[in-house]
């Protein structure tokens, strides 16, 4: 016996789509959560969508074998800015097997090793900026992040200095990224009737694209004039070759992919940093313990990128922050079309083949089942050690999964690693305003909104 799937009732012609507010839709989708339970229904545009927020469900999911990525909604405007690129190729993919072959060497450890030195290079200039403010300023965390990740990955990866920290504005393409970004969420919640009434939208949508793929060009044009033998992913992309076929990446590929790194390895990251300063400064005890820690193991001199290994309470703040706020806000799956017949999640919920089948994972994050009835605090404890590896599988998936999972992960974490490291030896930070409450904005990943606070360069740290 099939148990039914709880719908919202929507409306005519319209389905749910007015029960998600576009510029919040995960915001939207917790709350329905809650009222409809770990699974549920919402129909929009004439196609019903099938949303899961349990832990028992998401495992289910991330089965490889029965469900592979699907590329639809937001992700599916993303791609009139970056078409096949990894993030948002669609399963099986010919671009997208190219280029995961053909830069995945490109991630690994050894590779993430040696852009160890660039990332300190970006992540003390933060540390100038903020002793430099002095303790009296208040610091826009958030955008010193984003300028932190940007910064990292245009300089770890294409050998490009966008230069963030030397001035109040950021980069064109921070704007433009961001425009494209928030337009191509609340195009995916539009009628295409209401897109003919936005035209200056639409031009302005377009001319983002068109400005991302410039500075992309313009990356490759001068790395083709000033050839260099550096081992980094915009020599892989242009100079690699697909170790299974020989085949070289297209120019096409190449500018997808460059906007698909600046995107995706910056916002998720900056994010991740932002609301983990955001619990350091609203749990005393944690922020002792994470500032201990760095006194314990790195002392007064430079991080090392072997001490950055040793932070495991750093690492445990970081997995807890992102299970309670992953960045990157879910993922979708449908079942491969070698899987017959409609799918049955958890032996009783039948949905048609075929049909997307999207995770929020901050409810997944949160279920009490796993992580018992206090999910909702802060406890990175819970994250620490064994506490952490002795998880059910699939209960923490903030880096999404399998052969799709990110490709960035190790980047960010020592990327990460290294700016609360750098920060905890050399500040006191807390918040400006102790009252501050919570606000999440959300483009496609989601950040703390109108988040300061306040460093005080620590005695006798230089
Ligand atoms: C994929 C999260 C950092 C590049 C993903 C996915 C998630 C994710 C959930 C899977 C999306 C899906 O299934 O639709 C995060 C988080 C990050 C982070 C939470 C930081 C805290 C980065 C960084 C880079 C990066 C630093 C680049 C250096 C990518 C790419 C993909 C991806 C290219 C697509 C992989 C593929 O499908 O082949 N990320 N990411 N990410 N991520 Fe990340």
């Amino acid at each position: 016996m099939s148990t039914p799937i709880p719908a919202p009732p929507g409306i005519p012609l319209l389905g749910n789509v007015l029960d998600i507010d576009p510029s919040n839709a995960n915001q939207s989708l917790s709350h329905l959560a809650d009222k409809y339970g770990p699974i549920f229904k919402l129909n929009l545009f004439g196609g019903d969508r099938y949303i899961v927020s349990s832990v028992e469900l998401l495992n289910e999911i991330c089965d490889e074998k029965r469900f592979a990525k699907m590329v639809s909604g937001p992700l599916e405007q993303v791609r009139n800015g970056v078409g096949s690129g990894l993030f948002t190729a669609y399963h099986g993919e010919h671009d997208w097997e190219v280029a995961h072959r053909t830069l995945v060497p490109a991630f690994g450890p050894l590779g993430i090793h040696d852009m160890y030195d660039e990332m300190y290079d970006v992540a003390t200039q933060l540390v100038a900026k903020w002793a430099r403010a002095g303790p009296e300023q208040k610091i826009a965390v958030t955008d010193d992040f984003t300028r932190l990740t940007l910064d990292s990955i245009a300089l770890c990866v294409m050998d490009k200095r966008f230069n963030s920290f030397y001035s109040e504005k950021m980069h064109p393409f921070v704007d433009a990224m961001v425009g494209f970004l928030i337009e191509s969420g609340r195009r995916a919640a539009r009628t295409r009737i209401g897109a003919l009434f936005n035209r200056s939208v639409e031009r302005q949508y377009h001319e983002d694209i068109a400005l991302m793929r410039n500075v992309a060009q313009e990356m490759v044009d001068y790395r083709r004039a000033n050839p260099t033998d550096k081992k980094d992913l915009l020599n892989a992309m242009l100079f690699g070759k697909d170790p299974k076929t020989g085949e070289k990446m297209s120019d096409e590929s190449i500018i997808n992919n460059i906007i698909t790194f600046l995107i995706a390895g910056h916002e998720t990251t900056s994010g991740l940093l932002s609301f983990v300063f955001y619990h350091l400064c609203k749990n005393p005890e944690a922020l002792r313990t994470a500032q201990e820690e760095v006194d314990s193991v790195v002392g007064k001199g430079p991080v090392t990128v072997q001490q950055v290994t040793k932070l495991p309470y750093i690492e445990a703040v970081m997995r807890e922050a992102l299970r309670l706020y992953p960045t990157a806000p879910g993922f979708s799956v449908t079942a491969l079309p070698t899987v017959p017949g409609p799918v049955v999640l958890a032996g009783k919920y039948t949905i048609p083949h075929g049909a997307p089948i999207a995770v929020i994972l901050s409810k997944a994050g949160r279920d009490p089942v796993v992580f018992g009835a206090d999910a909702d605090e802060f406890k990175p404890d819970r994250m620490y050690g064994e506490n952490f590896t002795k998880l059910p599988p699939n209960a923490w998936k903030p880096f999404g999964n399998g052969a799709r999972g990110c490709i960035g992960r190790p980047f960010a974490w020592q990327e990460a690693i290294l700016a609360i490291a750098l920060i905890l030896q050399n500040f006191n930070v807390r918040m400006d305003d102790p009252s501050y409450q919570l606000q999440v904005r959300q483009t496609l990943t989601v950040k703390p909104d109108n988040f300061f606070i306040r460093a005080t360069l620590r005695e006798g740290i230089n």
